[in-house]
């Protein structure tokens, strides 16, 4: 099942899934006010369960799908998480709007990938131990957390010394903060190697994306914020690379392509033939790694600090983030107000170390209003 199924991942997916050949079947397909495509690719794929999280939209879906049966609002898509026939989920829904599917899923034991990070970065204290007690396995999609998952089964997690997550540095990467405070939406969505959704493209050009996946690999792999480093690539060939104990460093490489991550979570511990192009090392001139500029790009140090604090800060970033891009793209607020507001917004916040599920949700809430009084 995808949850997200209309966004660009989600449409990455339903491309390998129908490579994958007729082994693999669609049992669920969710949207959140995309009905039209929602519906065709329902038609598509014969998907017997589909859910929109508009439920304006309910009704023209249950016309254009006869066959289907159709759920809607926030409290549809975890009913068809629950209910549908399926051994595997995409977690594919932006924002923290999928952490109660990808929850659902979690409670299920399902296999489980997850593209939507910030529903590791919110609750990932919470989920990685359901996942656990539950029998679930949790598979990266993120290009760089699936690198390090894939460089993993090169050693044991306890040989670990350090991982590197790759970043491209965005379209503003030689930029001055100066250029940067004219900085549009339009030109916040031009990506230089990765075609994504509008949302995640903002984040990779504050490189808050980056500051989420380094709480996210936390949660994910278990190890301490000094653990995780971050280079920018702009070449994006190296999507993350793992150091161990004995100094060998074991890289993953392809092209800038999600069907490989998203095959990868599909198949694990297979591997398939429906992924990305292959990578043409003729075409290669070179692999460049610098570091990061924390003056240029203050997101990043605010995603070590959440990750070093732990508990409900995750959420608080998260959540401070989601808003101040909305309002970006509103144009209400201009490009290095996302950082200053969420790190603001983080400031201001106290720490709550072991939060339950309601507490998290709540500092999510705290925050984007914190946003919306601080602009
Ligand atoms: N795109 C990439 O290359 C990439 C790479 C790595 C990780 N990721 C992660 O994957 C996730 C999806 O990214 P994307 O780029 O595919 O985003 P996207 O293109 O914006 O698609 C988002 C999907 O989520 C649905 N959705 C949005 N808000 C929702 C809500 N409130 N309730 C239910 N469904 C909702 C959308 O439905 P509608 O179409 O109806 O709005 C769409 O199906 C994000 O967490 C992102 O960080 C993406």
């Amino acid at each position: 099942m995808i949850l997200g199924s209309t966004g660009s991942i989600g449409r990455a997916a339903l491309e390998v899934v129908e490579g994958l050949g007729p082994g693999a079947r669609i049992v669920g397909l969710t949207a959140r006010d995309n009905g039209q495509l929602l519906a065709e690719q329902v038609r598509r794929t014969g998907a017997p369960l589909a859910a929109i999280a508009d439920e304006r939209g309910y009704d023209a879906l249950r016309r254009a799908c006869p066959g289907t049966r159709v759920m809607a609002g926030p409290e549809g898509l975890v009913e068809l998480v629950r209910s549908a026939d399926a051994d595997f989920v995409l977690a594919a829904i932006v924002g923290a709007a999928g952490l109660a599917a990808t929850l659902a899923a979690v409670e299920r034991g399902l296999a489980v990938g997850v593209a939507n990070k910030e529903s590791l970065v919110v609750a990932g204290a919470i989920l990685m131990p359901l996942a656990r007690q539950r029998g679930a396995t949790i598979i990266p999609v993120d290009s760089e957390h699936s690198a390090v998952f894939q460089c993993l089964s090169a050693g044991r997690l306890s040989e670990v010394r350090k991982i590197y997550l790759t970043a491209s540095g965005g379209p503003f990467r030689t930029w001055s903060a100066a250029q940067m405070a004219e900085v549009t939406p339009a030109d916040a969505l031009r990506h230089p190697t990765w075609s994504m959704g509008p949302k995640i493209t903002i984040d990779s050009a504050t490189m808050m994306n980056k500051a989420l996946e380094v709480i996210e690999a936390r949660h994910l792999f278990g190890l301490a914020a000094e653990q995780i480093d971050v280079l920018v690539h702009p070449q994006s060939i190296v999507h993350s690379m793992v150091e161990y104990c004995d100094g060998s460093i074991i890289a993953q490489m392809g092209t800038p392509d999600m069907k490989t991550p998203i095959q990868y979570a599909m198949t694990y511990p297979q591997r398939g033939a429906a992924g990305g192009a292959a990578l043409d090392w003729k075409a290669v001139r070179a692999l460049e790694f610098e570091p990061p500029d924390p003056e240029r790009f203050p997101a990043l140090r605010l995603g070590y600090e959440a990750a070093r604090l732990g508990g409900s800060s995750g959420a608080v970033l998260n959540a401070a983030n989601e808003r101040a891009v909305d309002l970006f793209r509103e144009r209400r607020i201009g490009f290095l107000d996302i950082a200053r507001l969420s790190e603001r917004v983080l400031s201001r916040h106290r720490c709550i170390a072991e939060p339950t599920l309601e507490q998290l949700l709540e500092s999510d809430r705290w925050a984007r209003m914190e946003v919306d009084a601080c602009c």
